[in-house]
Parts: C-alpha cells; structure tokens; sequence
C-alpha cells in the first residue's frame, strides 16, 4: 500500500462496519458514509475520497456504481444479486472512464477456492462417471439465492466442463447438462460453500467455510488499495493474479 486512503463507505449494514474496523486497522480514514436513508454529501465530497466501498442490497448497487463513475470515485462492490445489470455498469464504467472492482466473494480463502474449483472442473471435464453438485449455506436474512459466489463457482464449472451448460436450483428434475445448485438458509451461518464431484464409486469435494466476515472486509480493503491508480473493470481474479506466479 503506497498512502493511507480516505474511503467513502456506501451501506453500513453488517459488512459497511466490519469494513470499516479492517480499514481503520489498515491505517486508513473513512471519510463518509451513505446509509439506505441517504447522505448529505455532495459530488464534491465524493471527489474528496481515493475508493468507495459498496456494500447494499442487489436493487441500490447500480444506482451506487452509476454515481461513483460520475463523480470519478473509484468503486469497489461486494453487494451480489445485481449482475443481470452487469452490462449496464460495464458500458457505463467504460464510457465514464471509471475503475470498478466487484467480486461475489472477497475472501482470500474463496478466491483460492475459485481457482481450485477452476482446475478441477478442467480435470472432471474427461470423466464421465462423476456428476458434480454445488451446495451453499448462508444465515437466513441473505436476500438472495443461490449465494453470489455459488453462482461464481457454477459459472466457472460452465466454462471448463464440457457435460454442463447450465446450472439451476436443485430441487426439480434436471437435465443431464444442468448442474443443480443447491442452496441452505439456516441461523446465523456466515457461509458454507462446497463443490462435489460424485461417482459410483467415490466422491471429490473441494470446500470452503468462513468462521466470521472479517476475510470478506479484508479483502475488500486489500482490494480498494490495489485498485488505486487504475482505471476499468477488475475483479479479484486480477488482484489475486498480482499476488500468484503461478
Ligand atoms: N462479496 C462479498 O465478499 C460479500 C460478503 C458478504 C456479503 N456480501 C453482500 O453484500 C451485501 C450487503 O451485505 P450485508 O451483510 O452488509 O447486508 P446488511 O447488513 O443488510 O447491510 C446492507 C446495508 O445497506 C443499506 N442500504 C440499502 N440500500 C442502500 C442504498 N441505496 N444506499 C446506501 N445504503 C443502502 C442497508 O440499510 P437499511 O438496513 O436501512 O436497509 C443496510 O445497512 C449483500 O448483497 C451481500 O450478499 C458480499
């Protein structure tokens, strides 16, 4: 990190706090923040700040990403369930010279569970006596459903694995090329993913559970720094690339 940054925090629901501990921890300032009953500041205080940090719910993130690029405040996301709009926000980015940074996940932990999950897909993809299954579980107030980063991993097996075109929901009968996600809502669980490739005769599972938030604030802050001096669409792919030589 070259300087300590002044971050503007868009939500302050469970993850806008545990930001802001790991980016006061960080050495930074938070400069603001906008909460669902909006905020005083103006483009000029928005101007003032090195990144926003978003936060919200799947229907505010646009409209948040939208006034950051006009206001050329460099954006990182974190909020899910928005990404039918991605298009959107990518042409709007691009037009406004912007530097957007979003990931369904930004736990170290589930980013190296990303490429894991990337490998193995590539490694499944030649054998056809094993079906694979995504299952996920979250606390009971996520609004949505299969999680963020369950639709990541799913995705990811679509790109590598020739038997999947698509995923859906578990639960009705599926084709034999639809990978069913399942998806749990039970106490306060801050989320479990895993991703299993079974046979007749065994199973592969790779898995990732996060104890608390804190991996999630702390890679949105490590994020927000990387993102600093650039401009465009990134995601944590292209930070966790930065760290790898592999
Ligand atoms: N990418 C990741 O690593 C990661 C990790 C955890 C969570 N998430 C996602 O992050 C999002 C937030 O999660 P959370 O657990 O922090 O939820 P949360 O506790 O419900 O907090 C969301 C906050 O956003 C506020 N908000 C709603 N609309 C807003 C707007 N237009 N402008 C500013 N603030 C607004 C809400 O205010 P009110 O309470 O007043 O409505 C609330 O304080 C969700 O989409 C979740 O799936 C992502």
């Amino acid at each position: 990190m070259d300087k300590d940054m002044k971050i503007l925090l868009i939500g302050y629901g469970k993850m806008g706090k545990e930001v802001e501990a790991i980016a006061l921890q960080r050495g930074h300032e938070v400069s603001g923040r906008i909460t669902a009953a909006g905020s005083p500041l103006s483009g000029n205080d928005l101007q003032a700040c090195d990144v926003a940090i978003e936060f919200t719910r799947p229907e505010a993130a646009v409209d948040n990403l939208l006034m950051c690029f006009k206001a050329g405040l460099p954006v990182v996301t974190g909020t899910t369930g928005w990404h039918e709009r991605a298009g959107e926000v990518k042409t709007a980015c691009q037009s406004m010279e912007g530097s957007l940074l979003y990931a369904s996940n930004f736990s170290i932990g589930v980013n190296i569970l990303f490429d894991i999950n990337r490998r193995l897909a590539a490694l499944m993809s030649g054998q056809s006596g094993y079906a694979a299954t995504i299952e996920e579980t979250h606390h009971e107030q996520k609004l949505d459903r299969p999680s963020g980063t369950a639709v990541s991993l799913a995705n990811d097996i679509l790109d590598v694995h020739h038997r999947y075109e698509n995923w859906a929901l578990a639960g009705t009968d599926l084709a034999g090329d639809t990978l069913p996600v399942t998806s749990h809502r039970e106490g306060n669980v801050t989320g479990k993913h895993n991703v299993a490739y079974t046979s007749d005769i065994d199973r592969i599972e790779i898995r990732h559970e996060a104890f608390n938030r804190r991996g999630f604030a702390t890679g949105a802050v490590l994020a927000a720094e990387w993102l600093q001096g650039k401009k465009g669409i990134f995601t944590m792919r292209d930070y966790m690339a930065s760290l790898t030589h592999v």
